[in-house]
C-alpha cells in the first residue's frame, strides 16, 4: 500500500531548472527525511509532491482519488503560518471546514491544547505566541485532522533542543497512529533520529534513496558521504 508515487517530476522557476526529474515512491507508514544541502530543492519537492507548485512536467498519482487526497494531506511550513484568530480557533477551524460538529471540534481542540501545554494561552491571538508554541501549533493544526499524509518543511529549523523533542515526539506518535510523514530537514541529527527512509537530494536530483540504516554507513552517492562527513559539497 503507497500513499503516492511521483512519476518525472520537473520543476522550473522562470525557466530555471530547479528540480528533477523525480521518480518516487512513498510507502504508507513512512518517515521519509528528505536531506540535502541549502537550496538543494528540498522545499520544492515537498510542495511539488502536496500539489501547490506548478509542474513544468511529471505526475503525483495517489492510492486514492486525487479529489479525496486533497483533503487528507497536511502541510506544515518552515515558517509556521498562524490564523489570526485566537490559538483555540487555530484548532478548530480546520476540523469546522471539514464540517465536524462544533461540539467534537472543541473537544478535540482542547484534548490537543493540552497535548502542546497550550491551554493556558487558548483566547490569545495566535500571532502573539512564541515561535516554538506557533510551530507546535501548527503540527496540532495539522493533526488534528487525522492526515493520511503529512508533509513537512524544515519543522525544527528554528528550535531550541526541547521544542525539537516535543515535536519529534508528536511526529512518532501520529506515524504510529498510521500517518505517513514526508518531511525535509538539513539536521542529519535529527533524520538520524526520525528517518524510516532518506531521500538526499542535490543540485534537484534525488542522489540516494535507502534505508536510514544503510544511508548512514553506506550512502550510495559521493556527495552524500560528503554531506554525513559534514564537508561541504561544490
Ligand atoms: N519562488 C522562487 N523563484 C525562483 N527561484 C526559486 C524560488 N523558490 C526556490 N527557488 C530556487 O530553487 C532552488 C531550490 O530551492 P528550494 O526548493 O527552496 O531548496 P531547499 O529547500 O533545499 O533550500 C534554489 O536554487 C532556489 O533559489
Ligand atoms: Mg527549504
Amino acid at each position: 500500500m503507497f500513499p503516492l508515487v511521483a512519476e518525472n517530476l520537473v520543476v522550473e522557476f522562470q525557466g530555471k531548472h530547479v528540480l528533477g526529474p523525480v521518480d518516487l515512491r512513498l510507502d504508507k507508514g513512512d518517515i521519509a527525511v528528505i536531506l540535502g544541502p541549502n537550496g538543494s530543492g528540498k522545499t520544492s519537492l515537498l510542495k511539488a509532491l502536496h500539489g501547490i507548485l506548478k509542474l513544468k512536467l511529471g505526475m503525483v498519482r495517489w492510492s486514492c482519488l486525487e479529489t479525496e487526497s486533497v483533503g487528507k494531506q497536511m502541510f506544515v511550513f518552515q515558517t509556521p503560518i498562524m490564523l489570526r484568530r485566537s490559538v483555540f480557533e487555530n484548532l478548530t477551524y480546520p476540523l469546522r471546514l471539514r464540517k465536524v460538529s462544533k461540539a467534537e471540534a472543541n473537544q478535540r481542540a482542547t484534548e490537543w491544547l493540552d497535548r502542546i501545554a497550550l491551554s493556558a494561552s487558548m483566547q490569545v491571538p495566535a500571532t502573539r505566541i512564541s515561535g516554538g508554541e506557533k510551530q507546535k501549533l501548527a503540527l496540532a493544526r495539522a493533526l488534528i485532522t487525522e492526515p493520511e499524509m503529512l508533509f513537512l518543511d524544515e519543522p525544527c529549523a528554528a528550535l531550541d533542543g526541547k521544542t525539537t523533542n516535543e515535536i519529534e515526539s508528536m511526529l512518532q506518535s501520529c506515524v504510529e497512529n498510521g500517518t505517513t510523514i514526508m518531511m525535509s530537514t538539513h539536521d542529519i541529527g535529527q533524520a538520524k533520529r526520525l528517518a524510516k527512509n532518506i531521500y538526499f537530494i542535490n543540485k534537484g536530483k534525488l542522489e540516494c534513496i535507502q534505508s536510514a540504516k544503510t544511508f548512514f554507513v553506506k550512502p550510495s552517492s559521493i556527495n552524500a558521504s560528503k554531506f554525513i562527513a559534514g564537508d561541504i559539497i561544490e
